[in-house]
């Protein structure tokens, strides 16, 4: 089995002033292609502070994270940065859609960046997926004529064109309703079985973390054994 995500001995800390905060002390995590993880623990353990590191967006205090074989503490800002376009998918708990596009315009945005000038035609992909997300009828509207549960299958759609290595999920379905949940929770799922999208998701709920092959779970920015 391909491993496409790896952790080694990662920390963080946060120094806010004289005061530093240890958010990671150490983690170890190993995910494999194809495969749907799922993180829980308290709040304030550091899963999300993990996930940016994992997206590249946060910089770690110390250790390697590797994506797709690619070491990013290697690498400079900007190949940080078009790894990060082209190899990761994020779905963040408050949707974070461009107000003034459409869903359709956020979806193929997403996919200029990702694919930059790889004129690799991924259209086929994109109905599919947007079948899947049952968005066919609302790709006209903008975020704010779209439910709450629309907007973030939106936002899964815009994560998940032109075929990122991984799909990092904040809380994806910590802002809707339970209806809203599921029908997200089962959409995720159907998109790892269908596609092999590897998904890291974390979550508060174990109901959502029941869809999942694997929970890992932390403690003071720490995993640990259950
Ligand atoms: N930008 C920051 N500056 C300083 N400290 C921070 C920053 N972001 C997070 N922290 C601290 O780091 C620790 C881990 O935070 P993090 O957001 O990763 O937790 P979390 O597990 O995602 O929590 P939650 O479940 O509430 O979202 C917390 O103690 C938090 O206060
Ligand atoms: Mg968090």
């Amino acid at each position: 089995m391909k491993t496409i995500l790896q952790t080694v001995d990662l920390k963080m800390i946060y120094q806010i002033g004289k005061v530093a905060v240890n958010a990671l002390r150490g983690v170890n995590l190993t995910v494999n292609q194809a495969e749907f993880v799922a993180i829980m623990g308290p709040s304030g353990c550091g899963k999300s502070t993990m996930l940016h590191i994992l997206g590249g967006m946060l910089k770690p205090s110390s250790g390697s994270v590797l994506i797709d074989g690619q070491d990013l503490s290697k690498m400079s800002d900007g190949s940080r940065t078009e790894l990060r376009r082209q190899k990761i998918g994020f779905v963040f708990q408050k949707f974070n859609l461009f107000p003034t596009l459409t869903a359709e315009g956020n979806i193929r945005l997403a996919e200029r960046i990702r694919l930059n000038g790889n004129h690799k035609n991924d259209s086929e992909r994109r109905r599919e997926i947007l079948r899947l997300l049952n968005l066919e009828g609302r790709l006209n509207h903008k975020p704010l004529e779209l439910s709450g549960g629309e907007q973030q299958r939106v936002a899964i759609a815009r994560a998940l064109v032109g075929s990122p290595a991984i799909v990092l999920a904040d809380e994806p379905t910590g802002n809707l309703d339970s209806e809203n949940s599921q029908i997200v929770l089962k959409m995720l799922q159907e998109l790892n079985g269908k596609f092999g999208q590897t998904i890291v998701m974390i979550t508060h709920s174990p109901e959502a973390a029941s869809i999942a092959q694997r929970v890992v779970h932390m403690r003071d920015g720490q995993i640990v054994n259950k």
